[in-house]
């Protein structure tokens, strides 16, 4: 399951678009080490899916955030800045 959800800012500086899955989550011990380039945890990954989301998103000055759900899975939030 993957449940898009569209968010603002109180002051409205930014809006955000929040992505969560029904995954396992993310394992805390390498929640900080997601948007580093080439760091996977997958046989076949190249650890650089998260690294350009994240590159293409700072380029239109935003910012991305992650964290684990209270019910299930991951919750990204991309937020990018209102014209
Ligand atoms: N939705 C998610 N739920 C749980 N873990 C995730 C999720 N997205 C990313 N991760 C973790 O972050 C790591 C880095 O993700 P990233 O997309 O940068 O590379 P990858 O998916 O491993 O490789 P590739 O992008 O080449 O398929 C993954 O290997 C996985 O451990
Ligand atoms: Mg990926």
């Amino acid at each position: 399951m993957i449940r898009i959800q569209v968010l603002n800012d109180k002051e409205n500086r930014y809006v955000g678009i929040q992505i969560q899955d029904s995954g396992p989550g993310i394992p805390t011990e390498i929640i900080d080490n997601l948007f580093e380039p080439f760091f996977t945890t997958k046989t076949a990954g190249t650890g650089l899916g998260l690294a350009i989301c994240y590159d293409i998103v700072q380029n239109h000055g935003g910012y991305i955030t992650v964290e684990n759900s209270p019910t299930e899975g991951a919750i990204f939030d991309v937020w990018l800045p209102t014209l």
